[in-house]
């Protein structure tokens, strides 16, 4: 059964909506970087390393995410890093992508704005042109540093146009509100950026309403704890903003004990545009077809709702009308022509 069900996801076309690139760093990748790039690891190995991913919130996970990118150093560091990435998207049959990274990681390093979203680009180029991923990058704003650096990356993202689609904000998420970010978000919005935030991870409700009404959020990262105030359940309901929902990170972080216990399926049911995404899949134990399926055994989803899931990742997408219709299409001729779970 759970073989048919991996088999029956992993086939299914799915657009992935909520994926930090830094968090797609697998240990045996950070050990090759680090060896090529002369940089020292606070590990002995990579067993070592998969056995420090112990978290207890949000910041102990962050501060290891963090060291880890001490080794993407060089434009192809990040190109092998977002290459590996793709190629294993396209086995989980990933047709989009709307991958996070945080430039100011890695200025605030010494490396150049310029060598991270080349290196970035490129990969994803290559991903179009041999697995068919299509793609729009999203830079996403360090809400626990001072919105001036925020506005410092915007001014460094100019030289790649259209080349980066939109603007997120990521990072430890309590005591930073989105309210501190309103003007860098305001001018992303006039040069034409797509918007997104992460809130209500581990932060309150209100920092949902904030991202929506001070930000312009046009979809809401995590979103999990909206379910604590009805009312904006309604208005995230009626005005159709989606939520790209991790399960396995939500775990992971003990923002949920377990995934029993997991919103997931009462957001379905009170009629959210739920996705779900995997967030930073080599620190978390899976990608986008392993939460597919932790979501779908913890809850017995059908394969009804399973294409549903799918269909919105695609809906939420910042694809033109036209491609949108196109994936959503071939979602339901794979669901028709899939075995019967
Ligand atoms: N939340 C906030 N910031 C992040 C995350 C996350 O899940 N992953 C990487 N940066
Ligand atoms: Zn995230």
């Amino acid at each position: 059964m759970t073989e048919g069900l991996r088999a029956f996801i992993t086939g299914l076309p799915k657009a992935e909506l909520h994926l930090h690139l830094e968090g797609t760093l697998e240990p045996e990748l950070m050990f090759a970087l680090a060896a090529r790039n002369g940089v020292a690891l606070p590990y002995a190995s990579v067993d070592e390393a998969r056995a420090a991913y112990e978290f207890t919130d949000l910041q102990s996970f962050l501060d290891l995410y963090y060291a880890g990118c001490a080794v993407l150093v060089t434009e192809q560091d990040f190109y092998d890093l977002t290459r590996a990435y793709l190629d294993r998207a396209a086995a989980e049959s990933v047709r989009h992508v709307e991958p996070f990274f945080d430039p100011q990681t890695h200025t605030a390093r010494g490396i150049p704005f310029s060598v991270a979203a080349d290196g970035i680009l490129r990969a994803l180029a290559d991903g179009e042109r041999i697995h068919g991923i299509t793609s729009k990058l999203i830079m996403a704003f360090l809400r626990d540093q001072p919105a001036e650096s925020a506005g410092a990356a915007l001014e460094e993202a100019r030289v790649h146009g259209e080349r980066i689609a939109g603007v997120g904000l990521d990072s430890a998420e309590v005591g930073h509100p989105p309210e501190g970010f309103a003007e860098v978000f305001a001018e992303a919005r006039r040069r034409g950026y797509r918007v997104v935030a992460h809130a209500g991870e581990e932060g309150p409700p209100e920092y949902i309403t904030g991202a929506l009404d001070v930000l312009g959020a046009e979809r809401i990262d995590h979103g999990v704890r909206c379910l604590e105030d009805p009312a904006l359940t309604r208005r995230l309901v009626d005005e159709r903003i989606p939520l790209t929902v991790c399960p396995l990170s939500n775990v992971r972080l003990r923002v949920v004990p377990d995934m029993a216990s997991h919103p997931l399926e009462r957001l379905i049911e009170a009629g959210l545009m739920v996705t779900v995404n995997s967030d930073d899949p080599a620190y978390f134990g899976g990608y986008l077809v392993d939460n597919y399926l932790a979501a779908a055994e913890a809850f017995g989803l059908t394969k009804d709702v399973l294409v549903a899931l799918a269909e919105n990742s695609f809906a939420a997408s910042f694809l033109g009308g036209a491609d949108k219709i196109a994936r959503i299409a071939e979602v339901h001729a794979y669901a028709a022509s899939a075995e019967a779970l």
